[in-house]
């Protein structure tokens, strides 16, 4: 039985978590790939509202795996926090399987996270990036240097130990010399982070394994995406305001061990405007009132950082972008409530470049901070879509709406997120 997976199209809060939360009553497994607790997933159950950093939206459907890839980073210490948060709310993870590959975030990364972004402030002329200062930077830089821990490390303490006071030497002399302030205790992270992994270690496991067999067995696999493709660590292409693990499509069988051609139904979820937390360039951004009116419309703040999104116009030459580098076969259309009240919408459908209309991003991602998008302006709906249940209802402006998005894109849009509810989802 092939997978289906769950791509960030835009710059993420796409409100991936809200979709998954849907598709996943149809799936057996339920996976994240990649990135760490950076990523803040709200679903609202009922009248609950969840909010998940490390674990799989699966995690709300308690009697389905839930898998946290080896492309994964975790924190142990905030990961027990987020599973005891939901145990203390009735919902046990009982079916979590962690892969023995993933990778520890240590508390010096985050530390590195936040005092590297100060430093590009103060002097950097590449200037602050706006990181969650989850320390995802740090982790996956020592994941690649061959300097990290992943989390099976946890079940032999004594090469632990030895392995993180040598770590922290090295760290030492960055926290102490260049960035001077207090050094950290090697030791405490240890007790620390053994203590947690006494907890964690019965959830760890062969995933890759766990996986491959569910497949055999005819299970229906679902992959979780975090983040978005144009954060995208080589094809978010706006270097270096970007992550450091790869959104994408293809990222999720790097960081799951699943083959390519395992996944045959790529879901893009795309939000009906655009949003971007940090910074970096974004062609159709809306400022002053109009950026305060639809952020606050679309409650446009970082659920991992509270940090104000920055909010735009939708952008079909991105869209476009997306749609091939994740080989999307369906769109998800969400928040379309958040426009509402909007008699006008605007949409992005190329860009202006050195005086001519450009229709694709340019190969040199140095002009990007150089367009000037070029928009299309539609009606809009002017009702109230948060009751809508089915697609025979759409009102026409609505039609027309999705009908662009899609003749302009080539793939259909074949789910709506009319709100923030589970129900509030229409199938077309
Ligand atoms: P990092 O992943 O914390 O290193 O942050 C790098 C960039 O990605 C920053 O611009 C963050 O705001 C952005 N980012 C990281 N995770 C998310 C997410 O889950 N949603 C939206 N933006 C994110």
């Amino acid at each position: 039985m092939p997978a289906t997976a769950i791509v960030g199209t835009q710059w993420g809060d796409e409100g991936k978590g809200k979709v998954v939360d849907f598709l996943a009553r149809d799936a057996d497994i339920v996976v994240r790939s990649q990135g760490g607790n950076n990523a803040g997933h709200t679903v609202a159950v009922d009248e609950e509202v969840f909010k998940l950093y490390h674990l799989p939206c699966g995690v709300l459907h308690p009697e389905k795996i839930s898998i946290i890839g080896s492309g994964m980073a975790v924190n142990p210490v905030k990961l027990l926090e987020e599973i005891d948060g939901l145990d203390a709310r009735g919902i046990k993870c009982a079916n979590l399987v962690i892969s023995h590959l993933t990778h520890l975030i240590m508390p010096y990364h985050m530390i590195l996270d936040g005092l590297e972004e100060k430093r590009r402030t103060a002097g950097d002329a590449r200037g602050q990036i706006g990181t969650t200062k989850r320390g995802i930077g740090p982790v996956f830089a020592d994941k690649m240097a061959r300097s990290g821990f992943r989390i099976c490390d946890l079940a032999d303490p004594e090469t632990f130990r030895e392995r993180v006071r040598y770590s922290c030497e090295e760290k030492n002399v960055l926290l102490t010399g260049l960035y001077g302030v207090e050094p950290v205790d090697a030791d405490t992270i240890v007790d620390e982070y053994l203590a947690a992994g006494q907890r964690l270690l019965p959830y760890v496991g062969d995933a890759v394994n766990k996986l491959l067999q569910g497949l055999e067995d005819d299970k229906r696999v679902l992959f979780e995406g975090a983040q978005g493709t144009l954060l995208d660590i080589e094809y978010g292409l706006s270097y270096p305001f970007l992550t450091s693990a790869p959104p994408v499509t293809s990222g999720m069988c790097l960081g799951t061990g699943l083959a390519p051609n395992k996944i045959d139904r790529v879901y893009g979820v795309v939000k009906a405007y655009i949003s971007r937390v940090g910074e970096g360039p974004f062609p159709s951004e809306l400022l002053g009132d109009e950026a305060t009116r639809l952020r606050d419309r679309g409650n446009e703040y970082g659920t991992a950082t509270g940090r104000p999104r920055r909010v735009g116009w939708l952008d079909l030459v991105l869209l476009r972008y997306s749609a091939t580098i994740n080989g999307l076969t369906d769109i998800v259309l969400t928040k379309v409530d958040v426009l509402d009240e909007m008699p006008e919408i605007q949409v992005a459908v190329a860009y202006e470049l050195d005086g001519k209309r450009v229709t694709s991003l340019p190969s040199d991602p140095v002009l990007l901070p150089e367009l000037k998008p070029v928009y299309e302006t539609l009606p809009g709906w002017l009702i109230n879509t948060s009751d809508l249940t089915t697609g025979d209802l759409l009102p026409d402006p609505l039609q027309d709406y999705i009908n662009f998005i899609s003749g302009m894109v080539k793939v259909p849009i074949s789910l709506l997120g009319v709100g923030t509810r589970r129900r509030q989802m229409v199938e077309l």
